[in-house]
């Protein structure tokens, strides 16, 4: 008997000590657009069994998670984030059975999957909806439904319920004849808001969340958060109060920017319902033996972003750091940067975890935004601030926008412009082309038909095959980075930042013992002189570990802290050692 307790409690005690709590907090977490990553069949569409077969890629990369945007049953009326069932997968993505094998050799090569979790919206094709136009018992509140104003101008006409214009252009407001009401959609028509303030929407989307966990995957990044409520109408004398315009004066009143969108976004109440999400994932760390990660997508203000961290009472996500990302462009000085970078490290609560957003599958891609010479610099940037790291697929080869024609596109934000001219400007095909594998047929996306969007022009040059196969490459930069990334000061060291000139940037992540690493940033198109004397707690002799394609050194090069030469755009990391040779 006393045996058998004795055991009880050192298994017990073996499952805890093996929780990993710690992974996620310098995690690099390598975003998947299914639909462009690798296809399989093909069809032309990058599917589940591609992205298996690209995995061990992936671990070589040093990758340790993987962020698949949404593989679930959908109509695709905006790529899978019109969601028909939460808890099936998408037929041209694969089976459920595709899904766990994906899961099971990612678990094999120690690398996590994380889901795209859509909270805000259905598919207008989802059950939950068909059942709520119906008004079935238990349904008739699940989304937003309002009733239409009498148009005073044409008696027995009804006009939408306020002025508020979807992100996709034209009424938030969706008329549903079947129930005689209006229906909210903050993106297209065809994904129809879930209303927040029913209990049962509540606790089915908590469902949503275990359902995926049980199974087995590492969290979720989570869209669209700050859209979760509107204002309660009984709030406002029973009406829907119209949005003010912004005052934005090159856009039209069918155009999202033309509005402030104060009743729509960002409410308070949003805050709590993450909290609670918290605590379901939290639920799991313990059987899982891992902490579950969670990240919130939404565009606002810093004020608004940080309070995702949560507070001193409840544990909230990490809201994806966007400052990152839209702040800093092709012109931003070394300056600049260091005050983006300052900002969210001043801002972020003590003790939580930043992360560095170099892209996603709604902006123009990181070569194509910031400028092909500016992508080893961010990356590594990227990779060596604390925290963790984010890489949207091809960045780590430098892959720019393709040009997608009027007839071509896809995005559901571009074809809303019906405007063949000036679609471009709202298109978000651009950077959801195919992965460049290699200089084959389509890239080495699909051995089938043409693929849904068309491969990039400049696949020939610039894909992943040929930058393996050459010395200096983004990709082997890049991977020296991810290397460093895995040693102590790159998780642990103090982060200090230099904007030594306008030009050159220098960030130092160091150890108590002075041992760490620096990067060193040339933003010009000239070489320059760096001396780090300044620094004083710096070691004389710097180590290269990783040299971007830009760079005149090699790995292995000994340089002195006080006599850097910095190629034009070259972007170099250094290890300190303490002897010379
Ligand atoms: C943000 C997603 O990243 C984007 O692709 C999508 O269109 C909207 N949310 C709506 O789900
Ligand atoms: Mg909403």
């Amino acid at each position: 008997m006393k045996l058998i307790l004795v055991l009880t409690v050192t298994i017990k005690l073996a499952i805890v000590s093996a929780t990993d709590t710690e992974w996620w907090k310098t995690a690099l977490i390598y975003q998947i657009y299914p639909r462009s990553f690798k296809d399989s069949d093909g069809d032309g569409i990058g599917d589940l069994t591609g992205i298996k077969e690209k995995l061990p890629y992936l671990k070589s990369t040093g990758v340790d998670g993987i962020w698949l945007s949404p593989i679930y049953l959908s109509p695709m009326r905006d790529f899978g984030y019109d969601i028909t069932d939460y808890k099936q997968i998408a037929p041209e993505y694969g089976t459920m059975k595709d899904f766990q094998e994906l899961l099971k050799e990612a678990r094999k090569l120690g690398l996590r999957v994380i889901l795209d979790f859509v909270p805000n919206h259905t598919s207008n094709e989802s059950d939950w909806f068909i059942r709520s136009a119906r008004r079935e018992p238990g349904y008739e509140d699940f989304y937003v439904w309002a009733d239409g104003i009498v148009d005073p101008e044409r008696p027995g006409e009804v006009l939408p319920p306020s002025n508020w214009v979807s992100h996709f252009r034209r009424s938030m407001w969706e008329y549903h004849p079947g129930r005689g009401q209006y229906y909210l959609h903050q993106f297209a028509i065809g994904q129809p808001d879930l209303n927040y303030r029913s209990q049962r929407v509540q606790a089915e989307m908590k469902e949503v969340l275990r359902f995926w966990l049980d199974l087995g995957v590492s969290g979720f990044r989570v869209d669209a958060i700050n859209k979760l409520y509107e204002v309660d109408p009984n709030d406002y004398g029973g009406v829907y109060p119209d949005e003010p315009l912004s005052g934005i004066s090159d856009t039209d009143p069918d155009d999202y920017e033309y509005y402030d969108h104060i009743f729509t976004q960002d409410l308070a109440e949003t805050y709590e319902v993450v909290f609670d999400w918290r605590e379901v994932l939290d639920e799991y760390t313990e059987t899982h033996g891992e902490y579950k990660i969670m990240m919130t997508e939404a565009y606002t203000n810093l004020f608004n972003t940080i309070l995702y961290y949560g507070n001193e009472n409840r544990d909230g996500a990490i809201p994806f750091n966007f400052i990152f990302l839209e702040e800093i462009n092709k012109n931003s000085t070394a300056r600049d940067i260091k005050t983006t970078i300052d900002k969210w490290m001043t801002y972020m609560p003590h003790g939580r975890v930043a992360n560095w957003v170099n892209g996603n599958h709604d902006q123009s891609r990181l070569a194509s935004r910031q400028g092909p010479e500016r992508v080893d610099a961010m990356n590594m940037l990227a990779l060596m601030l604390p925290g963790v790291a984010l890489t949207y697929q091809g960045e780590e080869i430098g892959m720019t926008d393709g040009h997608v024609s009027w007839e071509d596109t896809k995005d559901p934000q571009a074809c809303n412009t019906d405007d063949p001219i000036n679609y471009w400007k709202k298109s978000r095909d651009p950077s959801r082309t195919p992965y460049h594998w290699d200089s084959s047929v389509f890239a080495g996306f699909t051995c089938g038909v043409e693929p849904w969007l068309p491969v990039a022009d400049n696949y020939k040059e610039l894909n992943l095959q040929v930058q393996l196969r050459s010395r200096r490459s983004h990709y082997n930069f890049y991977k020296d980075v991810v290397a460093v990334r895995k040693t102590a000061a790159s998780k642990y060291g103090d982060l200090g930042i230099l904007a030594y000139t306008e030009d050159i940037l220098v960030v130092t992540r160091l150890l108590p013992n002075a041992r760490g690493i620096v990067g060193v940033i040339n933003l010009s198109n000239k070489p320059q002189l760096v001396d780090l004397s300044s620094v004083t707690l710096l070691p004389k002799y710097l180590k290269v570990v990783a040299s971007g394609v830009n760079c005149t050194q090699t790995k292995g090069f000994i340089l002195l802290k006080d006599y850097i030469i910095v190629s034009n755009n070259c972007a170099l990391l250094l290890q300190t050692i303490s002897r010379c040779c």
